[in-house]
């Protein structure tokens, strides 16, 4: 069985139990040496995927400033904040007239944002919300009939980093119609995503490392059991749902997981799509 199977044959909080104990050293280690950046949880506590935290979460506002022009007075929603990643960084960015507002379905992730982040930024706020994800928590809710808690055209942008590729496509058609709504007109949305067309469908569902083999027609999946593990989108069907919900494509930038190539070109792993409310 391979280390990822593995992984996802755990129950989520086996997954959190797991992590935590793998990374006990290291942890007690950077807490000694007193290496650890003041927006940066113990390693064991991230559960949003490896890689540093604090170098990640730069590189994702870098790309919030290069693809959708973001501003320090902007008024900007995180779906799928988790554990601060991207908010860690945006501490040094958004400003006093500006606003932040992330929500997700893990609570421990959300309470160590309050506790760490809005403490001394009281512009940004975070906020738990139960909704079921199979490969997070054990929650009921359904994400596919969630309203967002934000009035219409609340935010000037939106962005979700590596949440689209763990949900299901009804809840990510939600999602795109509840986005357009709290965007302001002509607000913006950066999302990741893995999407795949006719064309690259075979590549995709032959990588040995990397692949999608339940082909559920509209859209393809890397494990029947644990649905929300990843997600890949047929193009067409995502074309469509983004029209549906009145949102415009703008930009789309394939990422090196279709292609390693693309990698040496300074890529993502997943793909960028950049959406606009029309
Ligand atoms: C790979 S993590 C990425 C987290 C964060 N965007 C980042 O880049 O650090 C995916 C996140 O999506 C959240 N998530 C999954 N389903 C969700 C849903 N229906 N609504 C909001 N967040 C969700 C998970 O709890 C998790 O925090």
């Amino acid at each position: 069985m391979s280390l990822r199977k593995l992984y996802y044959s755990l129950s989520p909080n086996l997954r959190f139990i797991a992590r935590k104990i793998y990374y006990s050293p290291i942890d007690a280690w950077e807490t000694l040496s007193r290496k650890r950046h003041k927006y940066e949880p113990l390693k064991g506590d991230i559960y949003t995927g490896s890689g540093d935290f604090i170098k990640q979460g730069n590189h994702h506002l870098e790309l919030l400033i290069k693809h959708i022009s973001l501003v320090p007075s902007d008024h900007v929603l995180d779906i799928g904040s988790g554990i601060g990643r991207t908010a860690s960084a945006l501490t040094n960015y958004i400003d006093k007239n500006g606003s932040y507002k992330g929500f997700d379905v893990v609570k421990k992730g959300v309470d160590w944002c309050k506790n760490r982040i809005t403490k001394d930024n009281l512009n940004f706020e975070f906020l738990y919300v139960p909704l079921q994800n199979d490969l997070y928590n054990q929650s009921i809710g359904d994400a596919k009939a969630f309203t967002f808690p934000y009035k219409n055209d609340s935010f000037t942008k939106s962005f979700l980093f590596s949440v689209f590729t763990h949900m299901q496509k009804d809840e990510i058609e939600n999602y795109l119609k509840e986005i357009s709504r709290v965007l302001k007109p002509s607000g913006q949305c950066l999302a990741t995503f893995f999407t795949y067309n006719q064309e690259t469908e075979n590549f995709t569902a032959s990588n040995p490392g990397f692949n999608f083999p339940v082909n559920k027609e509209t859209h393809r999946l890397m494990n029947a059991e644990v649905t929300a593990a990843n997600i890949a989108l047929f193009e067409p069907e995502l074309d469509r749902m983004i029209a549906a919900a009145g949102l415009e494509k703008r930009a789309f930038i394939p990422g090196f997981w279709r292609d390693q190539g693309l990698k040496a070109k300074g890529r993502d792993f997943q793909d960028v799509l950049i959406l606009k409310k029309v």
